[in-house]
């Protein structure tokens, strides 16, 4: 038995066990396939790991940046405090009109609202009117940008915010300083960032399964907004 396939067999074990799929969950892959769209939407591990993050948080305001078929915005939907809610952001209008269907298939439509634009100009426009602070900040669109959607976050959260990105690992291209895959570079970029920010406490767990190898960052805001600008620290001239 390969290595791959036993990572594939324990990570279906832990779902069928911990993280079981409804139905509403189960018809976003379905839509996704039915519209010719890949699935790339979180696994129902990490799903769940977004669902106990924003429930141990008792998070009220979710922003989620990359929507797809909401397959995770139903999970962080399902996690939020009584009277909480998630703001989804999607680049694409066919993927956020599905969304919005799989939330309404989950009563969850009124939680949940998807927002149509790019995240980066949204953000912007967020964090020029001083809009948030979130609870919980999911990131999970286009990589190139993850540098730009941390330094925003942080202008968009509070102590105490969780911050979480996905495909930080790439089946091990971020060990490669001299990769010229943009991704890779902004993804080095990013988790430079994230452990070079004094107001930030971060951990990166591996995933492997049926998605492959990547990985996925946990952080947590630890200081005051003006302490943080989501920028790699100045090196000390000596
Ligand atoms: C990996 S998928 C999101 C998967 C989703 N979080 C899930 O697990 O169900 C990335 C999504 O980000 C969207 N996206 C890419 N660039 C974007 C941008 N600049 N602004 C907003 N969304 C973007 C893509 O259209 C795609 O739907």
């Amino acid at each position: 038995m390969s290595t791959t396939t036993t990572f594939e067999l324990v990570e279906q074990f832990i779902s069928d066990k911990f993280c079981k799929e409804d139905r509403a969950l189960k018809s976003v892959a379905d839509s996704l396939s039915d519209a010719g769209i890949s699935n790339i939407s979180v696994s129902p591990t990490l799903g769940k790991l977004l669902y106990l993050l924003a429930s141990l948080t008792q998070a009220k305001r979710v922003l989620e940046i990359g929507t797809l078929g909401g397959y995770s915005t139903i999970w962080l939907a399902r996690g939020v405090a009584n009277g909480g809610s998630v703001l989804s952001l999607e680049f694409s209008p066919q993927h956020a009109e599905l969304a919005q269907a799989n939330l309404r298939r989950a009563r969850l439509d009124k939680i949940a609202k998807v927002q149509v634009g790019d995240a980066r100009e949204i953000l912007e426009g967020m964090a020029r009117k001083g809009a948030g602070p979130f609870d919980l900040v999911f990131i999970d669109a286009d990589k190139e940008s993850y540098p730009r959607y941390l330094q925003l976050s942080l202008k968009l959260t509070h102590s105490g915010s969780i911050i979480v990105a996905d495909n930080v690992v790439r089946k091990g291209a971020v060990l490669s300083k001299e990769s010229d895959d943009p991704r890779v570079v902004a993804v080095r970029k990013f988790l430079d960032t994230l452990s070079g920010t004094k107001s930030l406490q971060t951990t990166v767990l591996q995933t492997v399964g049926a998605k492959g190898h990547d990985g996925v960052s946990i952080s947590v805001v630890t200081g005051p907004a003006s302490r943080r600008n989501g920028k790699p620290p100045r090196r000390r001239s000596r």
